[in-house]
């Protein structure tokens, strides 16, 4: 059985045909698989970016362990199989847990399931074993503290220890109380696991997609990727949620099985598992691991596998742990849907900076219960060591049952016929010679006007998460690249009524809808702005953090490379890209013209971080058209400690007036209650 990685924050390494040669002396053997499982995690765990599938994952991982337990004399300390977890990241503050945090041992065979229950059996002789079957929800461990029902911090597992404090980005998730509900213990430690929902996963990855910045692999990345944002801000835009299912510390509250805790969770008001089980024999268990299998297509979250635990606390504190894990409990993890299908093309994306992406064009096949006609093939790199060709038979997965990807090839029914790819040596889309970058794997067309990017580059400036610009969506961008009447992302703002009503299907009531629009658009904060216009390696935070560190985009400009690289969330490659950037005449051309227009080029005033923030405990009521929507103003004050509700009454400190504000001004204004601005508000944060 091999450790679940999950649990492994920093494991790593390439596995190349080397590794695969069982030949090798088995001291080689060993070293190869720590490098490459090392990898492997860095790639997984910090870059959100793995290159293969869980399961060739584990396969690593168990051909690891089995070397090590044949060879104990070359086990190491260091070895990934030995660690827990990771290293909790620097830039957080550390929570050390009040009981660590353990792993579970984990199996893809219904085999080891009975090994493990003829155990329980060996180890509890003669006595009735109720084990219960629940979820495993594949997302990221979190342990929060309650403190007679107040939250006092929350932390991701880290090294099974000490974890990082996520607080303030677990404070932002609403389902998340802040005080439990109903007799709250004295000491609550509860354990669970963080999650991004498969809808918010889909939505966030096309946002992502659009903007050309990479696709998280599945929704646990996603969700450990928000729970790491430094800014609460970010992590508040995510749809994230907690599955609770365990306690580390309790006092105050007597339990004697586990499943009592799922009615307890209830009444505190933590969210629990939709399904459980409980089964008295193997014949019972599996059929609730196959039930389970059935049903959780349909939760809104992901899920990996059945946990099976003892149910009884005190069978659990009889049979105790190993040196990682409880041995009262084992993860069934399912194997992910694979299916077969012809790869009938490759075809090349140009993204808005001018990356050119492979893409398998797929004879169409039903995956994980959607049908899927492409999947990505990330770079040349990849092609080559999958040996993919077009015409070959191709194996895809759904990973993380969404997004779908080609994880291998049936070498064996190939005929001859299928033909080996080459990246083009020139832009598909302008004819341009492409480039490599040195130390990049990603090749780039380098040339600005051509027209796919110009394309990309403005879908995404008035894209949501950047201008927010409604009405100017793909379909309307294409018509106008393609009629050349915008020729820059500044053009957006000299468009007229006449120019306009050129265009195909544009009456007057929607042509004045997409001015308006794009005039709100010019008061955007100024990071909206830097993120718009689309700074090669520039994502949300390190716009956020560029509008946060300067007066003023001309400050921006003038900043020398050291200076850019300096500022936390920037750092050598950012800074350097954001340099060089507004080092290009057609850039600053096309700043000079957005300034002519009227944009928004102040910075933002300095934030004094969320826990010396003015909005700390105070209640505030959102109201009329704002440059941001409720939702997201809400989150802000939220991640600053604040509270927000709908209705104005006594309680609330603070309005927060947009344009167009109504009812709930005049009623505050009655009763006295401050009314601030948008501007005010900013200050404030
Ligand atoms: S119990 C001492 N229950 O999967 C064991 N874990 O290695 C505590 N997970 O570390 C874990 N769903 O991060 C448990 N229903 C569930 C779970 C669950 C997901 C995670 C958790 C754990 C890992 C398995």
């Amino acid at each position: 059985m091999n450790q679940d990685r999950d649990d492994c924050e920093s494991l790593a390494g390439s596995y190349d045909a080397a590794m695969a040669d069982n030949e090798v002396a088995p001291r080689e053997r060993l070293a190869d698989l720590r490098r490459a499982i090392e990898d492997h995690n860095r790639r997984y765990y910090e870059e959100a970016a793995p290159i293969i599938s869980d399961r060739e994952y584990d396969r690593l991982f168990r051909e690891l362990a089995d070397l090590e337990k044949s060879f104990p004399e070359l086990a190491a300390a260091d070895s990934p199989t030995q660690r827990v977890g990771g290293k909790p990241l620097k830039a957080f503050g550390q929570i050390t847990h009040r009981v660590p945090m353990l792993s579970l041992d984990n199996t893809y065979s219904e085999e080891e399931v009975k090994d493990f229950y003829a155990r329980l059996e060996r180890l509890l002789p003669n006595q009735k074993i109720p084990v219960v079957i629940e979820p495993k929800v594949d997302g990221v461990a979190v342990s929060l503290l309650y403190e007679k029902g107040i939250l006092r911090y929350a932390a991701t597992r880290g090294d099974g220890s000490v974890g990082d404090d996520i607080t303030q980005n677990i404070a932002t998730i609403r389902s998340v109380p802040k005080r439990l509900k109903g007799n709250a213990p004295d000491i609550l430690e509860v354990r669970g696991e963080a999650y991004l929902d498969k809808n918010g996963f889909a939505k966030l990855n096309a946002e992502r997609s659009k903007a050309g910045l990479p696709e998280f692999a599945n929704p646990r990345n996603a969700a450990a990727g928000s729970l790491k944002q430094l800014d609460p801000a970010i992590a508040a835009q995510r749809p994230l949620g907690v599955i609770f299912y365990g306690t580390g510390a309790l006092e105050g509250l007597a339990l004697e099985k586990h499943s009592e805790l799922f009615a307890e969770l209830k009444k505190l008001g933590l969210p629990g598992t939709e399904r459980w089980w409980v089964a008295d024999s193997l014949e019972e268990i599996l059929s609730a691991i196959h039930e389970l299998d059935r049903l959780r297509h349909d939760f809104p979250y992901q899920t990996d596998g059945a946990v099976v635990k003892v149910d009884s606390l005190a069978q659990r504190e009889i049979l105790g742990l190993t040196a990682k894990s409880p041995r009262w409990a084992i993860a069934f993890k399912y194997e992910a849907e694979r299916v077969e299908t012809r790869l009938q093309d490759i075809l090349i994306q140009v993204g808005r900076t001018g990356t050119l992406t492979p893409v398998a064009a797929l004879e169409p096949v039903t995956v994980s219960g959607s049908r899927v006609a492409r999947a990505t093939l990330h770079n040349e790199e990849e092609i080559e060591r999958k040996d993919v060709r077009i015409g070959d038979v191709v194996i895809v997965e759904k990973a993380g049952e969404v997004i779908p990807a080609v994880v291998g090839v049936r070498t064996d029914l190939r005929t001859g016929a299928e033909k080996k790819f080459r990246m083009p040596k020139n832009c598909p889309q302008c004819g341009s010679l492409v480039v490599k970058d040195e130390g990049q794997v990603a090749i780039r067309c380098v040339n600005s006007r051509c027209p796919a990017q110009l394309r990309r580059r403005i879908e995404h400036f008035a894209s949501r998460g950047a201008m927010d610009i409604e009405g100017l969506g793909e379909a309307m961008v294409g018509q106008l690249v393609e009629n050349k009447m915008l020729r820059d992302v500044a053009g957006i703002y000299s468009l007229d009524a006449t120019t306009l009503s050129k265009l195909e299907r544009m009456g007057e009531k929607s042509i004045g809808n997409l001015l308006a629009a794009i005039e709100r658009s010019k008061s955007r904060p100024l990071w909206r702005l830097l993120f718009g216009v689309g700074i090669l390696h520039v994502g949300v935070s390190g716009s956020r953090a560029l509008a946060n560190h300067f007066p003023h985009l001309d400050a921006i400009m003038k900043a020398s490379v050291e200076e850019l690289q300096r500022i936390p969330d920037v750092g050598e490659v950012m800074g350097q890209s954001i340099y060089d950037f507004f080092r290009e005449p057609g850039n600053v051309e096309t700043i000079e013209k957005l300034r002519g227009a009227g944009l928004q080029f102040n910075g933002e005033e300095k934030k004094p971080g969320p826990a010396a923030s003015t909005i700390r405990g105070t209640t505030w009521v959102i109201t009329g058209t704002l440059s941001q929507s409720r939702d997201e103003i809400a989150e802000t004050i939220i991640a600053h400690g604040g509270k927000v509700t709908g209705s104005v009454s006594k309680k609330t400190n603070f309005v927060l007036a947009g344009e167009e504000a109504g009812s709930k001004l005049e009623k505050a204004k009655k009763l006295g209650i401050r009314v601030v601005d948008e501007a005010e508000y900013r200050k404030m944060l």
